[in-house]
């Protein structure tokens, strides 16, 4: 990925310090977080310094690691440290994959751990690109995207899950362009996604959330992609509030609604879609935005009624029904031929 023509990756470790891309900043600000120890690298996974699904499973990863190269022969502070870890962000399956992966390996040795956390994020990124070169397939030339939240390269380590198809388009000469839902309340969208097709010179649109079914009903949107936070055995597919109804809307006016994610966020322990804990996150988010003042200085307020309560859950659960195919990195999968992948997986 390049920010300002300059090459970033989306998380890494130097010596025993995490760096982030500070996202909360973005798009005004372009900052590196250092993370130096693992309550730190907590403390951006909660805050969201960094968030998206495979980010934070990368994060989480470092920071199991970060655990063990601080105590890692004191057996009851790394279990801590894990317990912390896990607590930061109930939804996404990659920070659970992620930090049981490190953790096993650091019970061997430290310096394992430091390996299998480099090695998850490398897989990520590598997942992420074929997710791109088979999506890439999908989308005919001159087509209209429309997309929720960010799952582009600063969700998932370097490419992307749901961006990555529209990038690997663009960069092969195909015309594409790209509605972006602006993702209520924390503006994903408007924020993240908007910066990164900047970035990357896709043409696009910010566009309300409440515009997508509009804008369907018109036949300007040609298909959905969506990254996922996990996806259930049976096809269910957890993302950013607001993925399910749009996919609601998609089926209505027949619009096909593709969910890219890589085989790591395929909780096959969880059944259905029922079985995944939604997080509920601070009200505020909801009844207050961040913005830049005259002098460029983020600040906080209130956008509605004071005295109002307000209700947040970050997620819904879309039924795979819903859901035309699944874009992995190891091919594309109609919901219901998820079961078969996780026999041939075991
Ligand atoms: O709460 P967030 O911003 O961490 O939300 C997670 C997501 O990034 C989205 O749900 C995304 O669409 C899928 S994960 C790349």
């Amino acid at each position: 990925m390049k920010v300002e023509g300059r090459d970033y990756q989306t998380v890494w470790l130097e010596g025993d310090t995490v760096c982030l891309i500070e996202q909360n900043l973005l798009p005004f600000e372009f900052k590196i977080f250092r993370a130096a120890n693992y309550r730190d690298s907590c403390m951006a996974i909660s805050s969201m310094v960094v968030r998206g699904a495979g980010a934070i499973g990368a994060t989480a990863g470092y920071a199991m690691a970060q655990a063990f190269l601080e105590n890692g022969n004191d057996r009851g502070y790394v279990e801590t440290a894990r317990q912390q870890i896990e607590n930061t962000r109930p939804t996404a399956q990659n920070l659970f994959y992620a930090v049981e992966r490190v953790y096993k390996a650091g019970l061997l040795s430290i310096e394992l751990a430091v390996n299998e956390a480099h090695q998850i994020a490398d897989e990520d990124a590598a997942s992420c690109k074929k997710i791109g070169e088979l999506g890439n397939d999908l989308i005919a030339d001159g087509s209209n995207i429309e997309t929720h939240c960010n799952a582009g390269w600063l969700a998932f380590v370097d490419y992307g899950s749901a961006l990555s198809p529209v990038y690997a388009a663009h960069r092969s000469g195909k015309q594409v362009f790209v509605y972006a839902d602006e993702t209520r309340p924390r503006g994903q969208g408007a924020r993240l996604t908007a910066w990164e097709l900047r970035n990357e010179n896709v043409p696009h649109a910010i566009i309300a959330d409440n515009a997508g079914a509009h804008l369907m009903s018109q036949g300007k949107v040609d298909m959905m992609i969506v990254g996922s936070d996990r996806i259930a055995a049976n096809g269910d597919v957890a993302n950013k509030i607001g993925t399910l109804e749009k996919a609601i809307a998609a089926r209505h006016y027949d619009i096909p609604f593709y969910v890219a994610a890589p085989v790591s966020t395929i909780d096959f322990d969880c059944a259905s879609g029922t079985d995944i804990p939604i997080e509920q996150r601070h009200p505020d988010e909801v009844l207050y935005q961040t913005g830049p003042d005259a002098e460029g200085k983020l600040e906080k307020i209130r956008v509605s009624s004071p005295g109002s309560e307000a209700l947040n859950p970050a997620f819904d659960v879309t039924p795979a029904g819903l859901v035309t195919a699944i874009i992995t990195d190891q091919g594309i999968f109609k919901p219901d031929q998820l079961a078969a992948l996780n026999k041939q997986a075991r």
